[in-house]
C-alpha cells in the first residue's frame, strides 16, 4: 500500500503555470499602478474580457462568488420568491441567492452530460419561480437555446456560472454571454487565474450595470449634478443603488487585472491544450466502459477544466471507492470526488433545503471519479498517469 508520500501523479490546487510574460505584468503594475485598486488595469481588463466573450458589460471583483452575490442582488429577490439550481455543484453557486431569503429547488442532472437540462428544470418552474441558476460544470455548457426558450416563456432571469467554462462556446456564443449574468471565477484551481482568487461578472442589461460600481464598493458614487468643488460636501456620496440593499467590497487589486488581461490572450490556446490531453486519456480508456466520461453534445462547447467520469464497477463487484483506494494506495495516483450533492449539507439542510428529487445527481455522485488535470503537468506523468490507470481498471475487472 502506498502513502502519501509515495503519490506519483498529486492532485494539484494550481491550475496553470504562469510565462514570464504574465509575470512580468503583475510586476509591472506592481511598480506603477496608482491607484493599486480601482484603476486603469482594471478598466483595460473589463474592456478586454467584455469584448472576449462579446457581452456589452464586465465588471472585475475579488471573486465568482463576489460575482454571485453581485448577481443575486440584482435579481431584486423577495423571500417566497424560488430560485432553480442544480445541486451537483459547488456550494458558491447557491449560497449568494440562499442569503436574499429566496426558496432553492435542487434541478436533476442529465446521466450523460452531468448538467442541468430544460426537462429537468420545467419540472419545478411554477408561478414564484423568478432565478435560474446554471452552472456549466467541468467546463461544459449546458445546452442554452431550450433552457433560454424555457426561461423567456415564464419571464425567469438566468444567471450562468461560468466558473469553471471560461472560453467555451454554445453554437459559437461564449458561455457566460447568454443568459442575463455570466458570473466567472480566477481562482487557483481555474484555467486562468488573476493571483489565486478573482471574478468577473458579465451582463446585457445597462440597467443593472449601472448598479454594479456602486454595489461593488460601499455604495460610493459621484454627487448627482456634479461637484464644482471635488471636495464639498464630501469626496463621495454614498446611496442604496437598489434600495434597502446593502452593498459590498468586491473590488480586485490592479496586480490582479494586469495578470487577467495577460491571460486572457492565453485561454484559447490553454483550452486547446486540456481539450488534447483530455481526448487522449478518455481515448485511452475507450476499451474499459465501465468508465464513462462527460458526453459533449453538438454545439456545446467544453473548456475541459476537470476530467471526471462515473465508475461502473458493480459488474466486477467493485465501487468508486474500490478504484480510488486502488489508485492512492497501490498506483499512486491522488484522484479525487467532486461536488456532494449540496442538499446533503447540514448547512443546506439546517437551512431547509434538504429535500430534493434528484436520483441521476445522487447516482452520479456517489460513482464519480476525478482525475488530476492541472495543465502543468509534466507529459510524462500524465502519460503515467494513463497507463496507471488502465492498470488500476484492470484490477478492477479481477475483483482485486
Ligand atoms: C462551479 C463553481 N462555482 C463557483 C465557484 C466559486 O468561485 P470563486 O472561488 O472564484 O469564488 C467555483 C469555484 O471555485 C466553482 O467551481
Amino acid at each position: 500500500m502506498a502513502n502519501e508520500s509515495e503519490i506519483l501523479v498529486p492532485w494539484s490546487g494550481r491550475g496553470s503555470a504562469y510565462t514570464e510574460d504574465e509575470i512580468a505584468a503583475v510586476v509591472a503594475a506592481m511598480r506603477d499602478a496608482d491607484p493599486q485598486s480601482q484603476g486603469r488595469y482594471q478598466s483595460e481588463f473589463e474592456q478586454k474580457f467584455a469584448a472576449y466573450i462579446d457581452c456589452p458589460h464586465a465588471f472585475a471583483v475579488s471573486s465568482c462568488t463576489a460575482a454571485l452575490e453581485l448577481a443575486a442582488l440584482l435579481c431584486s429577490l423577495q423571500r417566497g420568491d424560488e430560485v432553480i439550481a442544480p445541486a451537483h455543484t459547488f456550494a458558491a453557486t447557491v449560497i449568494p441567492f440562499a442569503r436574499t431569503g429566496a426558496t432553492l429547488r435542487w434541478a436533476d442532472i442529465d446521466p450523460d452530460t452531468r448538467l442541468v437540462t430544460a426537462e429537468t428544470l420545467r419540472r419545478l418552474v411554477g408561478p414564484r419561480t423568478k432565478v435560474i441558476v446554471l452552472v456549466h460544470l467541468y467546463g461544459l455548457v449546458c445546452d442554452m437555446d431550450p433552457i433560454m426558450a424555457l426561461a423567456r416563456e415564464h419571464q425567469i432571469l438566468v444567471v450562468e456560472d461560468v466558473a469553471q467554462a471560461l472560453g467555451a462556446k454554445y453554437k459559437g456564443r461564449q458561455a457566460g454571454s447568454i443568459g442575463d449574468f455570466g458570473c466567472f471565477s480566477f481562482h487557483t484551481h481555474k484555467n486562468i487565474t488573476t493571483l489565486g482568487e478573482g471574478g468577473m461578472l458579465a451582463l446585457r442589461s445597462s440597467e443593472h450595470a449601472a448598479r454594479v460600481p456602486g454595489l461593488r464598493h460601499n455604495g460610493m458614487h459621484g454627487f448627482a449634478g456634479g461637484q464644482p468643488r471635488y471636495w464639498v460636501p464630501a469626496m463621495s456620496n454614498v446611496d442604496f443603488d437598489i434600495d434597502g440593499l446593502w452593498p459590498y467590497n468586491f473590488c480586485i487589486g490592479e496586480a490582479q487585472c494586469a495578470l487577467g488581461s495577460k491571460m486572457l490572450e492565453r485561454v484559447a490556446t490553454i483550452n486547446l491544450e486540456r481539450k488534447a490531453r483530455a481526448q487522449r486519456f478518455i481515448a485511452a480508456m475507450a476499451d474499459f466502459p465501465e468508465l464513462a466520461f462527460q458526453k459533449t453534445p453538438a454545439g456545446c462547447g467544453h473548456s475541459w477544466h476537470l476530467l471526471a467520469a462515473r465508475f461502473d464497477g458493480q459488474r466486477y463487484g467493485k465501487s468508486r471507492d474500490d478504484l480510488i483506494a486502488y489508485m492512492a494506495f497501490v498506483a499512486g495516483i491522488k484522484a479525487v470526488v467532486q461536488y456532494y450533492p449540496l442538499y446533503r449539507y447540514p448547512m443546506f439542510q439546517k437551512a431547509g433545503f434538504g429535500e430534493a428529487d434528484c436520483p441521476e445527481t445522487d447516482r452520479f455522485f456517489d460513482n464519480m471519479v476525478s482525475f488530476p488535470f492541472q495543465q502543468w503537468m509534466p507529459e510524462g506523468q500524465f502519460d503515467a498517469m494513463i497507463s496507471l490507470v488502465r492498470s488500476a481498471l484492470e484490477q478492477m475487472r479481477k475483483g482485486i
